[in-house]
């Protein structure tokens, strides 16, 4: 039986994408693409779910009323659909332990940089591209890792260096992080845990 994975998304969803694409493309024989949760109901990563033909989820976390209410809600769902997986994917909300517990090693997270460097609360999306390059840094990258209760503290699974070019702005070094190495290194991620949940199953 095949690993089902969710991903939760909050914004354009290339990552997702990538995942969608390696999926169809068979790179991802362990696993399959279950679900797609977002927390924002204007992701267009949502439209990239239905023309993948994949079932999505839209969690407000106003609507939701407090974190823990969210949380609750976010493991219904998972549980309702048998997720044994779950990829984070450009999620911009950070979860608790109270969450995280219940989901030892089985949570991804893609985050664009080369962790240590520029992560942890207040690092997502375009910041981690600016603060690079106020730095100064020569090269960058993106890391997959196990998600804990530390944001963007959990165990490194995998990581790939990037090149930062002269006159460079945030947008072409995300772009180029993006295309370098997020889109390859989180579909091959996602096919090594799904691997090892589908063989833990058969033991
Ligand atoms: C990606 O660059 C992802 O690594 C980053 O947000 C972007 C989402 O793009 N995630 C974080 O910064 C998490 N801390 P996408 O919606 O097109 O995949």
């Amino acid at each position: 039986m095949k690993t089902r994975i969710a991903v939760l998304v909050s914004g354009g969803g290339t990552n997702l994408q990538a995942l969608l694409d390696a999926e169809a493309a068979g790179s991802i024989p362990s696993g399959e693409i279950a679900l797609v949760v977002s927390n924002n109901p204007g992701a267009y990563a949502l439209e990239r779910a239905k023309n993948a033909g994949v079932p999505a989820a839209v969690i407000s976390k106003k609507e939701c009323g407090s974190q823990a209410a969210f949380e609750a809600r976010l493991q219904g769902i998972l549980e309702l659909d048998a997720i044994d997986m779950v990829i984070l994917a450009g999620f911009m909300c950070i979860l608790t332990e109270n969450f995280t517990k219940k989901w030892p090693n089985r949570i991804l997270n893609i985050h664009p940089s080369l962790i240590p460097a520029f992560c942890g609360e207040g690092f997502y999306g375009l910041h981690v591209h600016e603060a690079a390059l106020a730095r100064g840094v020569k090269v960058t990258g993106a890391t997959v890792h196990f998600v804990n209760e530390i944001p963007d503290g959990g165990p490194i699974l995998l990581q790939k260096a990037v090149e930062v070019l002269p006159g460079d702005t945030p947008e072409t070094l995300q772009r180029r992080v993006m295309e370098q190495a997020e889109w390859i290194l989180l579909p091959q991620a996602a096919q090594l845990v799904a691997k090892q949940i589908a063989e833990s199953r058969r033991l």
